[in-house]
């Protein structure tokens, strides 16, 4: 077994090669290039079903994430995601917020909480940290005021807390108007940097 660290990007957005899923690889690159062993799940991918608020997964307690009933690709995709050292979790800004399918995801990774009946919210079950992330949106409103007049931001580090991971940094690319994909050069200098500071370089 190869004792390389791993990255895995996760992508939510709807376009492959859009541009989510550009800057998500922008990262992985530089943390291939030095010495990251690099996996890419695109949610689109993959079955996964609403969470029907049956609440069984938040009943048990433990630090050990509860059981879906649900028959999809959820358990797969989480212990594939548990096997990573460091997260680049990508989703679009879409109405204001994460996508729909990213939001489908991080309902399901409700798993992660402890919810008995009875009681107003969850817990998170494991309070300890081990791995760190990166998060990447994208908007057609200049940056500033798609990160902070949406709740992309909130939504992002509400899924890298349930995975385990703490954000490092984030890579925001604004005013998305064109139909060709280009990251700009500080984009790719930002990607860089960051997945440095993620490796602790
Ligand atoms: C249905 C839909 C809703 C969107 N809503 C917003 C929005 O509320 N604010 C915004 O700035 N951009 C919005 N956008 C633009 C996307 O955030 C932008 O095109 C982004 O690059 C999409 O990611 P992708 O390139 O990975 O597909 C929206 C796009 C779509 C298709």
């Amino acid at each position: 077994m190869s004792d390389k660290k791993i990255a895995i990007g996760i992508v939510g957005s709807y376009r492959k090669q859009g541009v989510i899923d550009t800057a998500v690889s922008e990262v992985l690159s530089a943390l291939q290039n030095l010495g990251v062993e690099i996996k890419k799940i695109y949610l689109l991918d993959y079955n996964i079903e609403f969470c029907t608020n049956c609440r069984t997964c938040l009943q048990p307690p433990g630090v050990t994430r509860g059981k879906c009933i649900l028959k999809d690709d959820m358990e797969d995709m989480l212990q594939s995601i548990d096997s990573a050292d460091y997260l680049i979790i990508g989703a679009p800004t879409n109405a204001g917020y994460v996508n729909a399918l990213t939001q489908r995801f991080i309902e399901r990774c409700v798993c992660f909480g402890y919810w008995p009946w009875g009681t107003a919210a969850p817990v998170l079950r494991n309070k300890i940290i081990k791995k760190r992330s990166i998060l990447v949106s994208a908007s057609a409103a200049p940056v500033l005021i798609g990160k902070y007049f949406n709740g992309t931001m909130k939504a992002l580090k509400t899924l890298s807390k349930y995975l385990g991971a703490q954000p490092i940094g984030d890579i925001w690319v604004g005013s998305v108007t064109k139909k060709e994909i280009e990251l700009s050069n500080k984009i790719k200098e930002k990607a860089t940097t960051l997945a440095q500071k993620l490796i602790g370089k």
